[in-house]
């Protein structure tokens, strides 16, 4: 066999799905919509809708058009609550305010019913979480960070970024009274296992679903807490949890077999 013939095929190939990942699998938004039933639901919330949006990554125009649809494609689906699972930026730069205004700004039409936490990128680069906090509030965003938001009959319980915040589940919960469900946002998907018991659904993003994926679902790529659970619906994790493939890319600004993605939850009770 010719090794180098062998090689530089491989390499042309590989440049080739990386090109074509950029150019059209990564501007590939999709809606994807699911019906969740959760033990401890309330008949009350049936069918409550929830828009999952996660992993903008903003730091140019072409993440802003694209974040810029899938607020849009969020906003169609009309839904009770836009939850965003953090990671708004790509890294923190002089351009980052005005870009984030451009993108989240069509959302003051859910007239404060939108709630986020930071990501880990939310740190990096010249501003960190605390600047998000301000952009939040201005565009009537509940940014939370270990806080517990009882907003709609749902206790939304945001955690700070695991990879680069100060994470804390536990404290926030000490003021539940025991009556209602929780639904946890938080960035970083895999220590859904050390929640408490009684959170009725975690919300994450951070593993883009892998980003770059086989034909057959296997993914080469793994991101730091983001190993365990990779994309979709976790029925039978200690908290069932709900990662999505997020919007943007780390790394190569490229995708493969995993679009961009909105996420529309219709939440159920197991027992109806
Ligand atoms: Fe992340």
């Amino acid at each position: 066999m010719n090794w180098r013939a062998f090689l530089t095929g491989g390499l042309v190939v590989s440049a080739g799905l990386l090109v074509y990942g950029a150019l059209v699998e990564a501007n590939r938004l999709v809606v994807r919509r699911r019906s969740l039933r959760l033990r401890g639901w309330p008949d009350r919330l049936d069918g409550f809708r929830i828009a999952l949006l996660a992993d903008f990554h903003l730091r140019d125009a072409h993440t802003v058009a694209l974040g810029r649809r899938a607020v849009s494609a969020a906003l169609d689906a009309s839904p009770d609550m836009v939850v965003i699972a953090g990671d708004f930026v790509g890294y923190w730069k002089p351009a980052s305010v005005e870009m984030l205004g451009e993108v989240l700004e069509p959302l003051l039409a859910m007239e404060g019913n939108v709630v986020a936490v930071p990501g880990n990128h939310d740190y990096y680069g010249a501003g960190d979480a605390d600047h998000l906090e301000v952009i939040c509030d201005a565009l009537n965003i509940r940014l939370l960070r270990n806080e517990l938001w009882t907003h709609q009959g749902v206790h939304w319980l945001g955690i700070d970024s695991l990879n680069a915040g100060d994470p804390d589940p536990y404290t926030p919960l000490r003021s539940f009274d025991g009556t209602g469900p929780i639904v946890a946002l938080w960035h970083e998907p895999d220590w859904v296992e050390v929640l408490p018991t009684g959170v009725t659904l975690q919300l994450s993003g951070h593993s883009h679903g892998g980003q770059f994926l086989a034909p057959w679902g296997w993914a080469p790529m793994s991101t730091e807490n983001g190993r365990r659970y990779v994309r979709g619906f976790y029925p039978d994790a200690p908290t069932p949890v709900y990662v999505t493939a997020g919007i943007g890319t780390t790394g190569p600004p490229s995708r493969l077999f995993c679009p961009p993605e909105v996420v529309v939850l219709t939440l159920h009770s197991d027992l109806s």
